[in-house]
């Protein structure tokens, strides 16, 4: 599998970053979950709910850092044509749809980090080194800000299942290989 994208296929580097953002979005809602639900007292898993909070906030902003790699990459590099198995109205949709998935990449880590930072609560990066506030304490900002992240935090799920959902009619009722676009280790 070529690199970079081709005229008809997402190369390598565009793959990885795909599905690594995926799976760091699963870690973010599952320890999301975690986090916001377990006595603060009692360890789960071995680990503490100042444990999950550290590693949700690292992980958030290592996100952020792979979502403004992913935009300058998609910027920098031609993307493939539309798959031949896209209707119009699906590409007009999609089109919309992955715009708003580049925005939620950006508004969920930048969201966290002014709740965080406008709270005063700090950010211990992955459990090692205190981040410097560049904020300092503002509580509008912080409302605010938590606001955006819970609500953004929906709208990423019916995003995400409407981009999931049109992957999965193709893949599985058309039988078209849609999802091979994107699948790693699958060609041409
Ligand atoms: C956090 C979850 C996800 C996000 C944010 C996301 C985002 C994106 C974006 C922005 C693109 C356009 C290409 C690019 O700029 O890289 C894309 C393409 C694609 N994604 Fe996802 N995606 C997610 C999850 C998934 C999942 C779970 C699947 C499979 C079931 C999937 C299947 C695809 C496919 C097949 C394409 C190529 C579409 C085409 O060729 O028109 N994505 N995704
Ligand atoms: C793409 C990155 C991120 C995702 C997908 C994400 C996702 C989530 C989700 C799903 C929740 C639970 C919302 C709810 O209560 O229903 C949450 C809460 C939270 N997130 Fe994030 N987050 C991200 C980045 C960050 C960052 C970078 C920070 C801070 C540096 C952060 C700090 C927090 C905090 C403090 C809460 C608890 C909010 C509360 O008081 O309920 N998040 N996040």
């Amino acid at each position: 599998m070529p690199l970079l994208n081709t005229a008809s296929h997402y190369g390598t580097v565009t793959r990885f970053l795909h599905w690594a953002v995926f799976l760091l979005f699963l870690h973010q809602y599952v320890g999301a979950k975690f986090m916001t639900h377990m006595a603060p007292d009692k360890p789960l898993f071995g680990l503490t709910q100042g444990n999950y909070y550290d590693w949700h906030k690292s992980i958030g902003l290592v996100l952020l850092a792979l979502a403004v790699a992913r935009w300058l990459w998609r910027k920098t590099t031609p993307l493939p044509d539309w798959s031949p198995v896209l209707t119009p109205a699906e590409r007009a949709i999609s089109h919309w749809n992955e715009t708003l998935l580049y925005a939620c990449m950006i508004l969920m880590p930048v969201s966290g980090y002014l709740f965080v930072m406008a709270g005063d609560y700090g950010i211990k990066l992955f459990g090692l080194h205190d981040l410097f506030n560049p904020i300092g304490k503002q509580e509008w900002l912080a409302s605010l800000s938590r606001v955006v992240h819970i609500v953004v935090s929906y709208m990423v799920v019916v995003v995400v299942a409407w981009h999931v959902g049109l992957g999965l009619k193709h893949h599985l009722f058309e039988r078209d290989g849609f999802l091979n676009r994107m699948l790693p280790f699958r060609g041409r």
